[in-house]
């Protein structure tokens, strides 16, 4: 029994294998609204045998989106188009997340001021952020617990809070963005105080049965930045308010290049996994069944993502099984194709 392909319990959410879609933008909706791209892109990886899908940076506020062809949870009027497409995931077998997200001085919604914990604009290209107020903070953190209160009537399994990648909640974990002289700045403590309000809020109406998962950039690539033991200090602190699973990612906080690759995130999932004993999400240029199985069985973390690996080919996971000589139930309609 290969371990990529072995079961794993997560609170109330039983994952068939170790195999994790990560979230990855499409730039497709309409005023925030999933549609026919949507089905067709999430069901099909869900029929390929995916374990846990995690739909893309979805908004939380209008100004919170990256584009303004980003998914959107900040009205009701966006859970009906996700719902159809969760439930059509679920019937295959696979588990689905939504990534909640504000982009902070990241968004390019033009029609709005962007928000950001300092007055810092990311490069020559991005606007200058209006610095936040404690009532923006206070409006924002509500804004998550709302989106969490939408994604759970659109039947999501778990929810991930995008705190990695330069967006919001990261420019306020990052002593790089956060230039604060408030308790939301300054130590780690005060940088994490914002994830933490989140999480509280977020946990007033998300089930205590399903899992909150949490993306970090677990190293800023930069002097004077976050390294993967800042961050797993800063997880260490917030982990009671409800964290049940990391997504380590690395990277996009400030304007720099990264080298990169396979399998250049995982030392840093290793470091959070060991030093927070939580379950861990590793990937970045992953494509080999067999590299992922060596990461699983050497408890370098507990599930893999694949992200352009599965828009390329997106029955991977029926194929890795072949691979490993791991006899899998194919959907029925494909068994003649086995
Ligand atoms: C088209 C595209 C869109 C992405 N959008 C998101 C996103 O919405 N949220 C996020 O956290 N990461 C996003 N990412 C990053 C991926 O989740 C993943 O971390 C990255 O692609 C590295 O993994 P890979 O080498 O397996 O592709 C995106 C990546 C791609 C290629």
């Amino acid at each position: 029994m290969t371990k990529l392909f072995s079961k794993f319990e997560l609170k109330s959410m039983e994952l068939k294998n170790r195999i994790v879609m990560p979230p990855m933008c499409m730039y497709t909706a309409e005023d925030g609204i999933a549609g026919d791209w949507h089905f067709v892109h999430y069901t099909t990886r869900a029929v390929g045998g995916v374990g846990l899908i995690i739909f893309e940076a979805t908004g939380v506020e209008s100004r919170g989106r990256i584009t303004d062809r980003d998914l959107g949870l900040w009205k009701d009027e966006q859970v009906e188009g996700l719902r159809r497409v969760v439930e059509a995931c679920q019937k295959q077998g696979a588990k689905v997340g939504i990534q909640l997200g504000h982009a902070g001085r990241k968004s390019e919604v033009l029609s709005e001021p962007s928000i950001a914990p300092s007055p810092i604009a990311f490069s020559e290209k991005y606007r200058v952020p209006v610095e936040m107020t404690k009532e923006d903070i206070k409006t924002v953190t509500t804004a998550f617990r709302e989106a969490a209160r939408r994604a759970d009537q659109a039947g999501f399994d778990t929810i991930e809070i995008h705190a990695a990648h330069g967006y919001l909640i990261s420019e306020f974990l990052s002593p790089l963005t956060n230039k604060r002289t408030d308790e939301y700045g300054g130590s780690e403590e005060n940088r994490a105080r914002f994830l933490k309000e989140i999480l509280q809020e977020i946990k007033t109406v998300w089930s205590k049965e399903k899992p909150i998962i949490v993306r970090v950039s677990a190293e800023d690539y930069a002097e004077g930045g976050n390294h993967d033991d800042n961050m797993a200090s800063i997880l260490n602190a917030l982990k009671k308010e409800g964290i049940d699973l990391v997504n380590v990612s690395s990277g996009a906080v400030v304007n720099i290049t990264m080298k990169v690759y396979p399998g250049y995130q995982t030392k840093f999932a290793e470091t959070i996994k060991n030093s927070t004993q939580l379950s861990v999400i590793t990937g970045g240029l992953i494509t080999s069944p067999l590299m992922a199985e060596e990461i699983l069985q050497n408890e370098r973390a507990d599930f893999i993502f694949l992200g352009r690996e599965l828009l390329r080919n997106p029955y991977w996971p029926l194929q890795a099984a072949k691979e490993l000589n791991e006899e899998l139930e194919w959907p029925v309609q494909y068994t003649r194709a086995k």
